[in-house]
């Protein structure tokens, strides 16, 4: 059964840039012609010369409507139950897999945030470290503790994210920064942002929430966040390449898509998902980049994005309150609407993070729920019907 569902994935979702409907890279070179306008979904299907039309009808039969209640071939994610229920944890906050598809996450331990958290120049009001070890490796079968690492170094740890180089970053809201390991270190070798200390300009963050590396290209990006809503982008020094500004409201997780050279943020309070020109192939040690941050999609309406995560030409994303779901769209459709809904009625509380694995089988959420964290896992069928 397995190999039958990891093929189908990849059938699924890899080729289909290539093969059907408009990929991200006829809609750049679309963007480089028409220069930095947003190519929202009636500009794409008004101007029908740019879209093949056997495309559409391929991609209308291969993936159906998600709004009408029939088997497709759409993955699907299925929740498994009774997985990794023994979790000890404090608020969890965020998940990633590292790179031998194991779940790292990353909780609060004794710390929450609320109301009384921040005071009103978003300073955290108490200055500690959390005393337990924060970030966990999971086995991804049976889902117990492997590692564990990350007591005493964040306040109010927010998002981890591993590269292919086995670096771990991790965004910290309380301290306002953004610190690097590299694999089994228990100090940094990076640190940005100044601690404890919020603030607007090329030195300080405010409230960052997100990583996205790519280690091929040497680049990163951080969601800088609750306060600035903008996004830095750093080569691998930590050397700051540029900053994108966007009409944005609390920037709260990255997903890159490596190979279209493509990255998208979630909006959370904005509710929409915004793509852009990503800029890996940039020079990296200089700043002029007039490039990265071209914007190339908008996903608006699509409620409030807690985390996004990329696989193939595959978006996922989790929103919360008031409609808690997994979302699923397929970035190589000039139909920008939502291809699957997921996670419905499954004990998703407080979706806060995702993770695909490298595989593409399984994903993991992390419910950040109210004092105590808990890790689902999903499980990527073809239909509904195959499980
Ligand atoms: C965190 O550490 C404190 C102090 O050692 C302990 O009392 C608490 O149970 C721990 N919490 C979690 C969620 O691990």
């Amino acid at each position: 059964m397995w190999p039958v569902l990891l093929l189908g994935l990849v059938l699924a979702l890899v080729p289909s840039s290539h093969q059907r409907g408009l990929s991200m890279l006829d809609i750049q070179d679309i963007v480089d012609q028409l220069g930095d306008e947003i190519i929202t979904h009636q500009g794409l299907s008004q101007d029908k010369g740019n879209v093949p039309i056997a495309a559409q009808q391929d991609l209308t039969q291969q993936y159906g409507s998600s709004d009408q209640n029939e088997v497709s071939d759409v993955p699907h994610p299925v929740k498994v139950h009774n997985w990794g229920e023994k979790l000890d944890i404090g608020q969890l906050v965020s998940v990633d897999v590292d790179s031998q598809d194991q779940p790292i996450i990353l909780h609060r331990g004794n710390v929450v945030w609320d109301e009384t958290s921040f005071d009103k120049s978003f300073e955290l009001k108490k200055r500690s470290l959390i005393p337990n070890d924060t970030v966990l490796t999971l086995d991804p079968d049976t889902g117990v503790v492997l590692n564990s690492w990350g007591a005493n170094l964040f306040a109010m740890p927010h998002g981890v994210t591993t590269d292919d180089d086995g670096n771990t970053y991790i965004t910290d809201a309380g301290l306002h920064q953004v610190l690097r390991f590299t694999a089994g270190a228990s100090k940094p070798d990076l640190v940005l942002g100044k601690a404890f200390i919020p603030g607007n300009d090329n030195s300080h963050f405010c409230q960052p929430t997100s990583v996205a590396a790519s280690s091929k290209a040497g680049i990163f990006f951080v969601a800088d966040g609750y306060c600035n809503s903008r996004v830095l982008k750093y080569n691998q020094d930590g050397t700051l390449l540029k900053i994108i500004n966007g009409n944005w409201n609390v920037v709260h997780s990255l997903a890159l898509f490596e190979d279209d050279d493509v990255l998208c943020l979630s909006d959370r309070e904005g509710q929409q998902i915004d793509c852009f020109k990503a800029g890996l192939d940039r020079p990296k040690h200089t700043n002029t980049d007039d490039n990265t941050g071209k914007k190339i999609v908008s996903y608006t309406g699509v409620g409030r994005i807690y985390g996004i995560a990329s696989k193939g030409t595959a978006l996922l994303a989790v929103s919360g309150k008031p409609s808690v779901r997994g979302i699923t769209i397929d970035t190589a459709s000039e139909d920008q609407s939502i291809l699957d809904q997921w996670g419905l009625n499954e004990g998703l509380t407080f979706p806060h993070d995702l993770a695909i694995s490298l595989t593409g089988d399984t994903v993991y959420v992390a419910d950040s729920g109210l004092q105590r964290g808990v890790l689902h896992k999903f499980e990527v069928v073809r239909s509904i019907e195959d499980f």
